[in-house]
């Protein structure tokens, strides 16, 4: 097998996403406790904003270099190398999470077992149906007194719209939490709380008619774990990679993160079951990973940590070919050649400059501005990578100036923090206004700070009452046109210059939608350049 052929087998990139506070940073510490990446509970700083701190801007500084920090965690487990890409908790920076899913080739998807399915993350499997990614669902808390096992299972069927196959099940809950029996190698886990040691003490039973099942259980929940697998086993079809693979069935596991239960099992599935990087899809042509030649796209932009410099580190998915540090690349928005003297990788909690990186890797390159999100970089190709959508904000404010001898400040520093991805920017005729839209209110205000600190600009926002920002395709490009001509007042145009139908109410989406049957309206845009 080819070196370039082995790195790409050797790689699993993920991200584990959940509502807040379903456990998300707890799973993480204990995924790369197992992977030897950190030594000591606690390591990993936790990169959500509380919600006490929504107007301390030191906090949301703060958080931006934890969340630099913990971007990628890489660690080697097995001989495997693990990318586990982080998305931040808070649900205002939602849109940060859409744009590092199209970064990852499958997901681990959290449900806290007394909350269910939440609204975060029916938005968030949305995304991954977008592109197909394959899911393992982990229900987190089993220590807690939580719903039925058996009615999660049909909420998350019925709410998240996947198959599942449960491949672990829990043997009582709360209080009364015993352990998980393992279904796809016939072992019992038993539960301690709060285990020191992170190996898992597993018990062989590959018959559950064994008595020996009640010996560690106890009658009663040895009966009714036989009756649940047989429940299990009528009911669901048996697992089945290829489904898994194509992001049509979810394997759910049950544990508890806190008490590094059921943690190691899911490590196992996982480097079992996910894929190593795939193929992926440009405007041109598939790209196959184990091509020579390098290409991949920035999904992911940090800025001007410190407000000194100018620098940012744009985060590089590699999709195929190797990375090497000093080689130039063809840089296809700017048509520029570009090479990176300092390219770093990420191992857990450290950063290093490294020589060669692999597809299925995210390295940060150093930049003074050229990068926006989405842009590709190649070995001479044009071509630009699909898939990094733009999804619509949810609240729209009308940018103001309110110092005019700083206004050039303001239009560099607004078009860089949304280039960066902090919030996206529609302008607007008569009189070039801009229009910020934004998944959360926060960002309003991290967009204000950072105007002020690092820009010296200073501004204010204006409410606009707009439901939805709509891009538009046609067969009929005439008709669109027309709608632009017609809507003067509700289009503004977005970063590319595509125009976008700002929807006052769900009412008037369909009463457009409605009247003008050859246009399709989509809350989603490609990020073309
Ligand atoms: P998030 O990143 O998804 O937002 O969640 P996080 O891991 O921070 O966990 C949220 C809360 O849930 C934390 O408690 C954490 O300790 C708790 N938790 C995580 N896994 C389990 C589990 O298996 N069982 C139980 N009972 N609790 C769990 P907190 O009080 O909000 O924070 P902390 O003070 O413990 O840090």
């Amino acid at each position: 097998m080819s070196k370039l052929k082995e790195e790409i087998n050797k790689r699993k990139t993920f991200a584990i996403i959940s509502h807040p506070d379903a456990g998300k940073t707890t799973l993480t510490e204990k995924l790369l406790l197992f992977g030897g990446a950190i030594q000591t509970a606690g390591a990993v700083k936790s990169n959500k904003i509380k919600k006490s701190a929504t107007s301390d801007f030191m906090e949301i500084e703060k958080q931006r270099g934890i969340s630099v920090a913990t971007s990628v965690m890489g660690f080697n487990y097995k001989g495997l190398k693990i990318n586990l890409l982080d998305t931040p908790g808070h649900k205002d920076f939602a849109e940060d999470t859409y744009r590092t899913l199209t970064a990852v080739d499958s997901v681990v998807l959290i449900i806290d077992c007394v909350n269910g399915v939440e609204t975060q993350t029916e938005k968030l499997m949305n995304v991954c149906r977008m592109r197909n990614t394959p899911v393992i669902v982990f229900i987190n808390k089993l220590d807690r007194e939580g719903q039925d096992p058996f009615t999660l299972l049909d909420e998350i069927e019925e709410k998240l719209s996947i198959n599942v196959r449960p491949l672990s099940w829990p043997i009582n809950i709360g209080d009364r939490f015993k352990g998980v029996y393992n279904i796809f190698n016939s072992s019992l886990n038993l539960f301690q709380v709060n285990k020191t040691n992170i190996e898992e003490d597993r018990v062989e039973i590959t018959d559950l008619k064994d008595s020996a099942l009640e010996d560690y259980v106890g009658k009663e929940d040895a009966d009714q774990l036989r009756e649940d697998i047989e429940l299990i086993e009528g009911v669901y079809e048996p697992f089945n990679k290829e489904e898994y693979l194509k992001g049509n069935l979810a394997p759910v596991f049950f544990g508890s993160a806190l008490n590094n239960f059921g943690v190691q099992e899911l490590l196992d599935s996982f480097i079992g079951i996910a894929p190593s990087p795939k193929p992926t899809h440009t405007d041109v042509r598939e790209i196959i990973p184990t091509e020579n030649k390098l290409s991949g796209f920035v999904f992911k932009i940090h800025a001007n940590l410190d407000p000194k410099h100018r620098d940012r580190i744009a985060f590089f998915k590699i999709c195929s070919g190797v990375f090497e540090r000093n080689k130039f690349y063809h840089h296809v928005r700017n048509e520029k050649k570009v090479r990176f003297s300092n390219p770093t990788s990420f191992m857990a909690q450290d950063k290093s400059v490294i020589d060669q990186a692999f597809p299925g890797d995210v390295i940060g390159l150093y930049d003074t501005g050229s990068f926006k999100i989405g842009d590709t970089l190649t070995e001479g190709e044009d071509m630009t990578f699909k898939g990094i959508p733009s999804f619509s904000p949810e609240i729209f404010r009308e940018l103001i100036n309110k110092d005019p001898m700083k206004s050039k400040q303001l239009e560099k520093g607004i078009s860089q923090l949304t280039d960066e991805g902090v919030a996206q920017m529609f302008i607007q005729q008569p009189g070039n206004r801009k229009i910020i839209g934004v998944v959360g209110e926060l960002q309003f205000e991290v967009i204000q700070y950072r105007l002020q600190h690092e820009y010296g600009a200073s501004c204010d926002f204006q409410h606009r009452n707009f439901h939805k920002a709509c891009w538009m395709t046609s067969d009929d490009k005439d008709k669109i046109e027309e709608f632009v001509r017609r809507k003067s007042s509700y289009i503004a145009y977005d970063k590319d210059e595509n125009p976008v139908f700002l929807a006052e109410s769900a009412f008037l989406l369909r009463q457009a939608e409605m009247d003008y049957p050859e246009i399709k309206f989509h809350t989603t845009s490609e990020f073309k350049v």
